[in-house]
């Protein structure tokens, strides 16, 4: 089976000015049905993504309820005792939208206001656009248009019979980037790993309040956003998977911090398929393929175009984000010179983004690590023997070419580190999985990469200040509560 695309044509197609009239009659009647405070819902909050100096893409899904299933059943996780369990068993025997956590999905019509005042007296509003089935009742709005460096407030509202329907609209905000010639003066977050069964809190995991708190213009979220191989359930199908996006992005922390800031959003192994997958796998009836696509959907991003990508935020700082799962080779394969995690296109893409940037510093945001060191039996990334030529070759890169001022941020390890490759000199910060019970499975301390190591979980904390003609940056890995558990400090001439 394959997806519907969310194809930006389509987006715009089906935004066109539809009036009520123009309705099927199935979605009348919904509507109709809906009247009042009935919903639809938006009980998923926004997304907000792929923000630059004067666009943004904003996601939205509607919803039946208001609220997540909080009553619903609660599928048990995979015990370490229990490993008959095995992958594609899937254990669900009821109704997906009878678990706990699910958000079943609505159709309906939204629109979305957005202006640079908080009460939206400025607002633009966007055409209408309809949330069916066919898309899981996603809506995304590409905004275009928008101010630099700016901070701008949005409501996605349920539009009913007569205009927005009481108590569905949904409130978020966003910063847009600076123009690529004023002062870098920011602070940006990088998280990655978040179990489901050990986020630590009700509510969602501690470190979306603490990186709430850091006042970031944006945050990177680099993979393993959900697991679908945990085992509670398997997302053997594609009804499944979504129940993993929906009960882990509904939880009221990470509603409220994705409702509420810039993200930009890169998959790994688990929200794609399961551990260390790649093209042409499969579980139970979940295809690779399908697991790409549903990648797209959930993430407030372009709905085609390559998943590499990078973006400017004013003079002193370029991320770039590399994607480790649609174009690599099969990791059993020997080691040799062409196989590639990034595959050609990609590290040609990298080399020349990287060398034509006039950016102070230059930041490399992975979903999988580029320098480690990872655990000997370890067969996914940069970091591991099976992919030693790639690695080599990249690291030798960036060595010669962006020595002073480049560094790797990376996702995927369940514990913090700041390493310094010992050959080439390439500089890596792990910012740890999403909560400390997630943490586990470093090799250990290693004197020969390690600047500080911990298998606890956080996040990174990234700041940018402009003195006089230097530009400070401050890394600062963080423990879940916020809390700095290591800095490292660099300056540049402007
Ligand atoms: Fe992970």
């Amino acid at each position: 089976m394959s997806l519907p695309r969310l194809k930006r044509r389509q987006f715009l197609q089906t935004s066109t000015a539809l009036t009520l009239g123009a309705l099927a009659p199935e979605l009348l009647a919904q509507v109709a049905a809906t009247a009042g405070s009935a919903g639809p819902f938006q009980c998923m909050g926004l997304r907000i993504g792929e923000v630059s100096e004067s666009t943004a893409y904003v996601w939205t899904r509607l919803t039946a309820a208001s609220t997540r299933n909080e009553q619903g059943t609660v599928i048990p996780k995979r015990g370490k005792e229990d490993k008959k369990r095995g992958k594609g068993e899937g254990k669900v025997t009821e109704p997906v939208d009878g678990l706990s956590g699910a958000c079943p999905g609505a159709a309906g019509q939204v629109r979305l206001r957005y202006g640079l005042k908080e009460d939206l007296s400025d607002a633009v509003t966007t055409p209408v656009m309809t949330a069916a089935a066919a898309h899981d009742y996603i809506s995304l709005f590409k905004l275009t248009g928008l101010q630099p460096g700016a901070t701008y407030y949005c409501i996605s509202e349920v539009m009913g019979p007569q205009g927005p329907v009481a108590g569905s609209s949904v409130r978020g905000r966003f910063e847009t980037a600076p123009l690529p010639d004023a002062p870098s003066r920011l602070r940006f977050c990088v998280m990655t790993c978040q179990g489901y069964a050990d986020r630590g809190h009700p509510e969602g995991h501690d470190i979306y309040p603490a990186m709430a708190a850091f006042k970031p213009q944006f945050t990177c979220l680099t993979g393993d956003l959900v697991y679908y191989d945990s085992g509670d359930p398997d997302a053997v199908n594609v009804r499944l998977a979504r129940y993993h996006w929906e009960r882990m992005f509904s939880l009221p922390r990470l509603v409220a911090f994705n409702s509420n800031h810039s993200t930009y959003w890169l998959k790994d192994d688990h929200d794609t398929l399961s551990n260390d997958s790649g093209p042409g796998a499969s579980m139970g009836e979940l295809t690779f393929a399908q697991g790409q696509e549903l990648f797209r959907q959930q993430a407030p991003m372009a709905p085609d175009g390559p998943s590499f990508r990078t973006i400017r935020w004013g003079r002193d700082l370029q991320v770039w984000f590399t994607d480790g799962r649609d174009y690599r080779s099969k990791n059993k394969l020997q080691d040799a010179p062409d196989k590639s995690i990034w595959g050609p296109e990609q590290k040609a893409w990298f080399k020349r983004t990287v060398k034509e940037s006039t950016a102070t510093w230059k930041v490399l945001v992975s979903p999988t690590p580029m320098v480690g060191p990872d655990r000997p039996n370890k067969r996914d990334n940069h970091a591991n023997e099976n992919f030693a030529h790639e690695g080599d070759e990249l690291r030798g890169w960036m060595q010669a070419n962006v020595p002073d001022n480049f560094f790797v941020v990376c996702g995927d390890r369940h514990w913090q580190y700041h390493s310094v490759h010992p050959v080439s000199g390439v500089r890596e910060f792990s910012v740890g999985p999403a909560s400390d019970a997630h943490a586990s499975g470093s090799p250990g301390y290693n004197a020969k990469y390690h600047k500080f190591h911990r298998v606890e979980g956080g996040f990174l904390a990234v700041s940018l200040e402009r003195i006089g003609a230097e530009s400070r940056l401050r890394c600062e890995l963080r423990n879940v509560k916020g809390e700095v558990v290591h800095a490292w400090d660099a300056s540049r001439k402007v």
